[in-house]
Formats: structure tokens, C-alpha cells, sequence
């Protein structure tokens, strides 16, 4: 089959179409016949293997452990292991695999949810990663509540697009934080206000929240965290100001370390791929109060064009590699 493989870490140049084996299906594995693909930040750090303190975690040391980059996938069952239960040959699904931007990927049966009709496959991938980040960030780490209000700093970014729609759902005013290009799409999308950070300092002092969820980690910590009424709550999803060794991972770990000290909750989201949130997601969806935004589409071969621009562009909600 094709895939984007690499065998060190490095910029995307890394990343080139190859032909290898198929994967093989584990237990509890399907194997994917994959038809599109999202792609989020995660993708870049695993292909420059950075923040150097996250190859601790597995990923491997010196070079990759997995060749075949990609999560976030929409596809059919092409086979599946002898004691999954959920999934048959032949079946849509969406959800978090192992080498997504290839032909065929493995996931485990846990990590997927069967695919609407009424959606794409494009519109599928784009979901899992950054939905389950945004509702995670929102409703568990957050734990908003209708009438509050909310700000969402990196609104027209692939967990952003996602944060402001579910925001909106669960009841709370929305003001949405972009640059100048992305001011309509994060209007057309719901939010109440929009805050053009190019031309106004969102942390001028004049503005407060119950909640922000921070996905683009561009502001000094102490400035955004004073825009949180006392009580209230700061999210840290993303940035990576932090350097090469740890990266944004510092601002996430520093969140929980500050909250004694500060009179707001200040947490760092780790989230996680849970089938019970992409049904939660698909709820969303059916019900018209969510709409995925899919940004540029890449074919397969174009994946490390893709991964350059995450860094390049100020790409409008997820990328998506259709296969
Ligand atoms: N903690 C977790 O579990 C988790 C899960 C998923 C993702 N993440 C991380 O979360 C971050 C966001 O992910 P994503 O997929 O949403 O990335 P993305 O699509 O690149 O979005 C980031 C957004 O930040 C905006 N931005 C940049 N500078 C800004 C500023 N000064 N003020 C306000 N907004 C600004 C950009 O919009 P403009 O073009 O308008 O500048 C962009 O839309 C990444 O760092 C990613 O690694 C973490």
C-alpha cells in the first residue's frame, strides 16, 4: 500500500510517499481502508519529534518508533480481528487510528464510532482530535454552564472552530478570538462577539469571563488568566512557545501549579479520543448545532505540504489528506 512514511525526525521535508506492507490487525484491531484523514498540530510533533520531552513518552528517542504518521481518520472496514465485536467488513466508521495518511491503518475497535451517512468522509475526519479536545476542554475541564460567558482565544483554528460551536450548544455567550481573515468564519459559525486580536488587545483589562479556553498560547500566561472573573476557569489547550524541549507542555503543567495561588482554576487538557464523546459529537452534528470546518484538502501525496502548513499558514478550521 501507499503511505507517508519517515524514518528520522525532522521539518516535514522528513515525510515521503512510500510504498510498504499493510498493517497487521491485532487483537481487538480492525484494519482501515482509509478514505480521508484530518490534519492537527499532534502530526507536527511527531514528525520533528518535538518537544524533545515528548519522545519519552514512546514515540522513540532517536528516530520514530511508527513510520506512518496520522490519527484522526474516516474510512471503511476492510478486516477485522477475531474478538472485535462492533465492526464488520464493510462498515463506515470515523474516529483515532495508528498511521492514518495511508492507504489502510489499524485502530482498535475502542477508539471508533460508526460513520452517519449523511456525512462525509472528509467531514468525519475532521472531528475526532479536535472535537474531543474542545468538548473536553469545555464541558469536563471547564465544566461550563448556560448564560456563562466564554471566550475562545484561537477561535478559527481546528479546535477552535469546534470549542465556539459546542460553546454555543451548552448555552453560553461566545466571544471568539482570530486574526482579521477568520472574523467571518467565526461569526458564521455562532459566536456572539469576535475579537480581531490584530487590531485589539483582547487582555486590555476590559473584558471578563467565566471561562476561556486557550487553544493558541500566543499571550503571557498571567495577562490571559486575569481576563478570568474569580471563580472561573482558564483551559490551556495548545501553543508551543515553550522552546524545543518541552514546548507548550510547560504551560500545561504550570496551569495546575498555579491554581492555589491564583483564585481561578487554571487547567492544562490532556484529551483523550473517547467513543462516548464522538457520539456525543455526532449528536452535535445530527442536530445541526455543529458543522465540521475543513480546511484546505490534500491528496495522499500532498500530506507533507499539509504538515508544512500547519506551521506556514494560518489555515481556516482542519486540513483534511483524502485518500
Ligand atoms: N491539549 C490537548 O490535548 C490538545 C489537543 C489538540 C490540540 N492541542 C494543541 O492545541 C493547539 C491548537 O490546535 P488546533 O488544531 O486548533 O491548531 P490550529 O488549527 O493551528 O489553530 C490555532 C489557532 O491559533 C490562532 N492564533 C495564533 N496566534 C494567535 C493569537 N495571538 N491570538 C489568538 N489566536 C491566535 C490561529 O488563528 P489565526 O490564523 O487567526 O492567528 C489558529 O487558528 C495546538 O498547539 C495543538 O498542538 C492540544
Amino acid at each position: 500500500m501507499q503511505a507517508i512514511v519517515q524514518d528520522v525526525y525532522g521539518s516535514p521535508d522528513v515525510l515521503h510517499l512510500s510504498e510498504i506492507d499493510r498493517p497487521v490487525v491485532g487483537d481487538g484491531d480492525v484494519l482501515i481502508r482509509v478514505r480521508a484523514a484530518g490534519v492537527d498540530p499532534s502530526v507536527w510533533h511527531l514528525t520533528t519529534g518535538r518537544p524533545y520531552v515528548a519522545r519519552l513518552t514512546g514515540l522513540g528517542v532517536r528516530r520514530p518508533r511508527s513510520r506512518v504518521r496520522g490519527w484522526d481518520v474516516a474510512g471503511v472496514i476492510e478486516a477485522v480481528a477475531k474478538d472485535v465485536t462492533r465492526f464488520k467488513p464493510g462498515d463506515e466508521v470515523f474516529g483515532s487510528g495508528e498511521g492514518t495518511f495511508a492507504e489502510y491503518a489499524s485502530a482498535l475497535e475502542s477508539r471508533l464510532v460508526a460513520k452517519p451517512a449523511d456525512l462525509t468522509f472528509e467531514q468525519a475526519a475532521v472531528i475526532p482530535v479536535s472535537g474531543c479536545t474542545a468538548l473536553q476542554a469545555l464541558r469536563d475541564a471547564g465544566n461550563v454552564q448556560p448564560g456563562q460567558k466564554v471566550a475562545v482565544i484561537g477561535a478559527g483554528g481546528g479546535v477552535g472552530t469546534y470549542a465556539v460551536q459546542i460553546a454555543k450548544a451548552l448555552g453560553a455567550e461566545v466571544t471568539g478570538v482570530c486574526s482579521t481573515t477568520k472574523v467571518d468564519l467565526v461569526r458564521s459559525i455562532g459566536a456572539d462577539h469576535v475579537v480581531d486580536y490584530t487590531a485589539e488587545d483582547f487582555a486590555d483589562g476590559a473584558r471578563h469571563f467565566d471561562l476561556i479556553v486557550e487553544t493558541a498560547g500566543k499571550l503571557p500566561f498571567h495577562r490571559v488568566r486575569r481576563c478570568v472573573i474569580p471563580g472561573g476557569a482558564l483551559v490551556i489547550v495548545g501553543g508551543d512557545e515553550g522552546g524545543p524541549l518541552i514546548g507548550g507542555l510547560g504551560r500545561l503543567a504550570s496551569a495546575r501549579l498555579l491554581t492555589p495561588f491564583v483564585g481561578r482554576k487554571l487547567v492544562g487538557l490532556f484529551a483523550q479520543i473517547r467513543t462516548e464523546d464522538l457520539e456525543y459529537l455526532l449528536e452535535l452534528v445530527a442536530a445541526g448545532k455543529v458543522t465540521p470546518v475543513m480546511g484546505t484538502k490534500f491528496p495522499l501525496a500532498e500530506a507533507p505540504e499539509a504538515v508544512r502548513r500547519l506551521k506556514t499558514e494560518h489555515s481556516r478550521g482542519k486540513a483534511v489528506i483524502v485518500v
